[in-house]
């Protein structure tokens, strides 16, 4: 089985997968781990964003074992991942990654914005989590302050706004439900409802 789940930043995506990767036994693959780590190696290497060719060529160099995950998890990182992730040659480069992580016999979980549109059309189940902007800056906001980061709930606010027009603007790939995806709105759910509702879409189409 092959599970599919995309959505915007902090709608409990990665939340909902992991859980569901314990649930139904299944690896999971943390697509946007792959962009910041992209973009948090371009911001190493000193590379401008725009050089695309240079951008492509650390996404291809990239080790999946060394990816420091603390430092990943930043805002520099997701607002990094996000630059990367709309040049088509990066996306090319972290495809066959991707694609072969989910074809391995006996399934697997993927998260991202793609998943179900480019990456793995042909999943058995595609969800799309989301929850409005004021709710998911919110999240992102605790998360980063709990772990020491110096920012302002405005400030998560405008980047949040910021990424999910990228992400969903871009021409290769935009974020967006795929047309036979099941939508989940997290807006109102603890994390145990919304995962509840999620195990629950999953199990009906088994
Ligand atoms: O999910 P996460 O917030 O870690 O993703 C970081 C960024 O990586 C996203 O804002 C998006 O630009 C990019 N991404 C993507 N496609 C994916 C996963 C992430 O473009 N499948």
């Amino acid at each position: 089985m092959i599970i599919a789940v995309d959505g915007p930043l902090a709608s409990g995506k990665g939340t909902i997968a992991r859980a569901l990767a314990t649930r139904f036994s299944l690896p999971y693959l943390d697509t946007g781990s792959l962009y910041r780590a992209t973009g948090i190696a371009v911001l190493d290497a000193g590379i401008d964003p725009a050089d695309t060719a240079a951008c492509a060529t650390i996404a291809r160099a990239l080790d999946i074992g060394g990816i420091d995950e603390a430092r990943i998890r930043t805002a520099e990182a997701g607002a990094m991942a996000s630059r990367v992730a709309s040049i088509p040659e990066v996306r090319k480069a972290l495809f066959d990654l991707q694609r072969a992580f989910a074809t391995q016999p006996g399934g697997a979980i993927l998260d991202g914005r793609d998943i179900g549109t480019v990456i793995c059309p042909d999943a058995d189940v595609k969800l799309y989590v989301t929850a409005d902007t004021e709710t998911r800056a919110t999240r992102r906001w605790h998360e980063l302050v709990a772990r020491g980061e110096t920012i302002t709930l405005d400030e998560m606010l405008a980047q949040t706004r910021e990424r999910d027009r990228r992400d969903a603007e871009r021409d290769d790939a935009p974020m967006r439900p795929a047309d036979d995806a099941t939508l989940l709105d997290t807006s109102s759910l603890s994390i145990d409802a919304a995962v509840a509702d999620a195990v629950a879409i999953v199990e009906k189409r088994q």
